[in-house]
């Protein structure tokens, strides 16, 4: 097999260096931005001059961004390349387009690494649906959130746990798609594309980040003694999906509530399986690297997925703690008031919940409690 990659740096640097060292797949092309950044032969800044390359059967998209990603992975279809990405934004803003073309061109378009980094997570959702019917996705997507959320939980600052996270490289200068829950919302896109098979718009999706998360919140995890988590999850009961991503209060008894750091843990609900899951690195140059190789191997071999679009029905139903900036007593669904401005709802659909939060400015921080 001859490959074409798109990008060298974090991840692509180290899917040359694994490819670089096998016998069965050639790297042929690799494309950079700068000419100062050509080191090797192989090089080059022009796509078009990439795309030509004699035999080339499979691009490798390790750029990041939609522009000019989504361009050039689209180009590449349409010259009869098999696409693996690990870039999630890119993919869950354009997957129905894509997977279009793909089926259109014959040729795969496989994201392994775009959700949970090393953890072969699609693959294994593939894997359970040989058998089963997937009920449930849920988990720590986040590796930066879950590491601030970490530090906080042992002491530190919220200010200097992101500051902390920052200066070990797992939070980008711009923290905004981390804290705020977007990246988790990408996964939760791909996640329910594979187990679901539906295709639901970025929008419909409610998300709930850390941003403004307290000491009081700490405190109340403690007092508890549970533990918070960013969580993504995503349930098909009986056709009504519901998708979302909310802070979650978890028993310390949770097998999530001991996955610390950068850290991810991803499960499933299965029929047959029941639950099932992986913990493991959710980012890095090599574990994502690890999975970007995976994919490029698998590509004689895989099937690529069938989706529709369909609704975010929100019906699943919860529990929610929310902090506001002054109490609301016509609140309808209270069912403890824990502080001056802070309740517990009664169990209500997260539908209610996105109804009551959205586009309110009396809301500072919700998160789900588990039972
Ligand atoms: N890092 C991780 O742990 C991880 C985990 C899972 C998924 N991902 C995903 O993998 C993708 C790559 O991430 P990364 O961490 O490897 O990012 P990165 O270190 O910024 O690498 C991207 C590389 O692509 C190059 N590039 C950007 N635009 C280009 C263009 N138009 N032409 C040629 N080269 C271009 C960049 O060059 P310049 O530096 O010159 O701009 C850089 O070398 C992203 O979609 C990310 O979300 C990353």
């Amino acid at each position: 097999m001859k490959v074409a990659l798109l990008g060298c740096g974090v991840v692509g640097k180290e899917v040359r260096r694994i490819l670089d060292e096998r016998e069965d797949v050639e790297i042929v092309s690799i494309l950079v931005k700068d000419e100062k950044e050509i080191d090797d032969e192989r090089m080059t800044t022009s796509f078009e001059e990439l795309l030509n390359k004699d035999d080339m059967d499979i691009v490798v998209e390790c750029m990041g961004g939609i522009e000019p990603a989504f361009s050039y992975v689209k180009k590449a279809m349409l010259h009869h390349k098999h696409i693996v990405t690990s870039n999630k934004k890119m993919l869950a803003n354009h997957y129905l387009e894509l997977s279009k073309l793909a089926k259109e061109n014959q040729v795969s378009l496989r994201y392994e690494a775009s959700v949970g980094g090393g953890i072969p997570w699609i693959h294994e959702m593939h894997r359970v649906q040989r058998i089963d019917k997937i009920q449930r996705f849920y988990g720590i997507m986040n590796g930066t959130t879950n590491y601030i959320l970490t530090q906080f939980e042992e002491g530190e600052s919220f200010e200097k746990a992101l500051k902390n996270a920052q200066m070990n490289g797992f939070a980008e200068q711009d923290p905004t798609d981390d804290i705020d829950g977007y990246d988790v919302r990408y996964k939760c896109m791909l996640s329910a594309i594979t187990s679901f098979h539906i295709y639901l718009e970025e929008e419909s999706i409610p998300v709930y980040g850390i941003r403004n998360i307290s000491d009081k919140e700490m405190k109340y995890a403690n007092q508890k003694n549970q533990v918070i988590k960013l969580m993504g999850n995503g349930y098909d009961e009986e056709g009504n999906y519901s998708i979302y991503v909310i802070p979650t209060l978890l028993p310390k008894t949770h097998p999530l509530s001991n996955v610390k750091n950068e850290t991810n843990g991803l499960f499933m609900k299965s029929t047959t399986l029941s639950e099932s899951g992986y913990i493991g690195k959710g980012a890095g140059g090599t574990p994502t690297a690890h999975a970007v190789v995976q994919d490029v191997l698998s590509i004689p071999s895989l099937e690529d997925d069938f989706i529709q679009g369909a609704t975010n029905a929100l019906t699943h139903t919860g529990r929610f703690y929310i902090r506001m900036q002054e109490l609301d007593n016509h609140c309808a669904f209270i069912s403890e008031t824990i502080n001056e401005n802070t309740i517990l709802s009664k169990e209500i659909s997260l539908q209610t919940l996105y109804d009551y939060t959205k586009g309110n400015t009396n809301i500072l921080f919700v998160m789900e409690v588990l039972q």
